[in-house]
């Protein structure tokens, strides 16, 4: 899960990072009032998930409250790469004599921990790490020992920062991979980093993305999802504990396994091409012991997505068998009642197969038709979804 910006501040002021006061804002007055009783400049700040916001025109520097209320009806609104600015954070205007870069970041290539750092930060480091490969320090850090002040300095030097500012960064070095271990993150980011005219170190911009395989060590994190962007039906299949993820198609989705279910994803949309292009809905891992309760559920989230004309339920009877899914299936139909509305193309094989096929042939619902394979059950669907 990633930060906005002002989450991201608010850690590292807990964690003792340097930051600035930040307010957060969702109106031009709010901003105004937020500039006033921060006082002096400030920096309106969109806040939005995405890179680049300051080319964008989603930073701006405001030196009076009229001027943070005039630079927030210019932000609020304002698209940055697909994502409507609908908050902005006034935060208290830094005096900028040099900008730095420094991350640390989980290394999944190398199983390890990576920092990268610059003595020039401020522009874009993709076009650093391109442009001037040899000013950005790569260093590995061993998760065993993590970032210590020995650490710190040596990354400081590998970024050449000069002697005098190596002992001023290199504390809040540490502070940042306290950050990032203390929450689980898989990203810590700061860029810019500054030295202030006063001879300061501070946090301007932070960017964290934490671990949600972590999440059930840190209660306090749901309260960061920002669940006015999330879409309603993955909100809904993640409190129901399922392995949703909504698509743009027609033809709903169900098997157990996640390999299983990204073939059948593949060949609903192969088959889709002979049907204009009708394409997968959703994708949904029931996964091992899919009982009536899971199928009810899965089948009550895809029902619940009005693209959706067609269901295909692809099931390979391993651990779980055929006859629990079949059971399941009906279970689940018993229990929707009328709102299971849309065709349901089944396809079972594997363990105990023809016990669940006797089972939803005796139960004979309208709706339920059988395939015997997966092309098969994928043409079928695929055909009347696109009815
Ligand atoms: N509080 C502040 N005080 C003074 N200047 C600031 C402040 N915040 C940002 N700036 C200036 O604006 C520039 C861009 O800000 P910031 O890094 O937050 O946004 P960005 O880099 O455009 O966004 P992103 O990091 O999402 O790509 C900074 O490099 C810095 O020069
Ligand atoms: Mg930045």
């Amino acid at each position: 899960m990633d930060l906005f910006e002002y989450q991201a501040r608010d850690l590292f002021e807990s964690y003792g990072v340097p930051v600035l006061p930040g307010i957060i804002a969702d109106t031009p007055e709010e901003v105004r009032a937020a500039a006033e009783k921060l006082g002096g400049v400030v920096v309106v700040k969109a806040q939005v998930k995405v890179g680049g916001r300051g080319k964008a025109g989603g930073v701006k520097v405001a030196k009076t409250p009229e001027d943070a209320e005039e630079a927030a009806k210019a932000i609020l609104g304002l698209d940055i790469k697909g994502h409507t600015v609908k908050r902005v954070m006034v935060a208290g205007g830094a005096r900028i004599k040099e900008e730095y870069y420094f991350s640390v970041l989980l290394d999944r290539a190398n199983r390890s921990y990576l920092s990268l750092s610059s003595y020039e930060g401020g522009m874009e480091i993709e076009e650093l790490a391109v442009e001037r490969p040899e000013a950005l320090a790569r260093i590995e850090i061993d998760p065993l020992v993590g970032i210590d002040l020995a650490k710190a300095t040596e990354i400081a030097i590998a970024a050449k920062f000069p002697a005098e500012v190596v002992d001023r960064v290199a504390p809040v070095f540490v502070k940042l991979y306290e950050v990032y271990t203390g929450e689980d993150a898989t990203l810590v980011e700061v860029n810019p980093l500054v030295l202030t005219e006063e001879g300061d170190i501070v946090a301007l911009d932070g960017k964290v993305s934490l671990d949600e395989n972590a999440e059930f060590r840190h209660p306090n994190h749901e309260a960061l999802v920002d669940t006015g962007s999330e879409d309603p039906l993955e909100a809904k299949a993640k409190k129901l504990g399922l392995n949703y993820v909504k698509l743009d198609g027609e033809v709903g989705v169900i098997g157990n396994g996640a390999g299983l279910v990204m073939s059948t994803l593949d060949v609903v949309s192969y088959a889709g091409e002979n049907f204009g292009g009708v394409k997968p809905a959703n994708f949904l891992d029931i996964g091992g012991g899919a009982s009536a309760e899971v199928m009810a559920n899965g089948l009550d989230v895809i029902l619940g997505d009005s693209q959706v004309k067609s269901v295909f339920v692809n099931v390979f009877g391993g651990i779980t068998s055929c006859d629990a899914v079949a059971n399941g299936i009906v279970g689940a139909l018993k229990t929707l009642g009328d709102t299971a509305s849309k065709p349901l193309v089944v396809r079972l094989d594997g363990n105990k197969v023809e016990e669940g096929r006797a089972i939803l042939a005796e139960y004979d619902h309208p709706l339920v038709s059988l395939a015997d394979t997966m092309d098969d059950g994928a043409a079928k669907a695929a055909e009347l979804a696109s009815k």
